[in-house]
């Protein structure tokens, strides 16, 4: 599957968005990733369906919402409405994941399944089947410019081989540190969409250049 990038709004400057998200599509961003924190499920407050809303009026491109709160359920029309493609929930959010992602396809949008890094791949295998997406956290979710964890590409590579058998579309999303270092070992590993804030937004030589670095370091993209 060809490499996609997503570079992540959390660290676009957000008094000039819509031209941040034109920039970073511009040039090559395949999904614009946007993290909304609950203050609960991680220990920061971020981007809500406003955001998502301001984002798919600046961009007719794949917008791919991570939603790191507990209990989502109650949230997920909302976040339909406002223009998700793809809604992630956590496994570790919910003790109904199965509904959660049935409830994301019934508002007609992909469903993405996302794990923390101490979370066992075993525990999204029972939803394998009804996920579009699996997003592999590769720091502890809440804050961005957090350094990448090699320990989770093991489990990368688990979800990638159990993935070919039970739902070889599927995408195998990693997130958290990616940078030009660190994606390659993550693309062998299995993973096939990199979500980047830092390395993108916060690239010294601009977004572009974070995009282009990214993209020479991954292959087949
Ligand atoms: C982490 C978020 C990530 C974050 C990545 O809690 O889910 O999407 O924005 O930031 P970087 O790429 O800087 O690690
Ligand atoms: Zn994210």
């Amino acid at each position: 599957m060809p490499a996609l990038i997503a570079p992540s709004i959390l660290s676009a400057d957000l008094t000039r968005l819509g031209q941040q998200i034109q920039a970073a599509v511009d040039a090559g961003g395949d999904w614009v990733h946007i993290d909304v924190m609950d203050g609960h499920f991680v220990p920061n407050l971020t981007l809500g369906t406003a955001i998502v809303a301001a984002a798919r009026a600046a961009t007719d491109h794949f917008l791919d919402v991570h939603l790191m709160v507990n209990h989502p359920e109650p949230l997920l029309k909302a976040f339909a409405r406002a223009g998700a493609n793809l809604i992630s929930v956590h496994v570790e959010a919910t003790p109904h994941i199965h509904r959660a992602l049935q409830q994301i396809h019934a508002l007609g949008c992909q469903a993405g399944v996302a794990l923390n890094p101490g979370t066992p791949a075993e525990a999204v295998f029972p939803v394998l089947h009804l996920a579009d997406v699996v997003l592999v956290m590769s720091v502890n979710p809440g804050f961005a410019g957090q350094a990448f964890l090699p320990e989770v590409l093991p489990k990368v590579k688990r979800l990638r081989e159990r993935l070919n058998t039970v739902n070889p579309q599927a995408r195998l999303e990693i997130d958290g540190g990616i940078n030009a270092q660190t994606l390659p070992a993550a693309q062998e590993a299995g993973a096939d969409v990199f979500v980047a804030a830092s390395a993108i937004f916060r690239h010294p030589q601009g977004i572009a250049y974070g995009i282009r670095a990214l993209r020479q370091a991954s292959h087949g993209g």
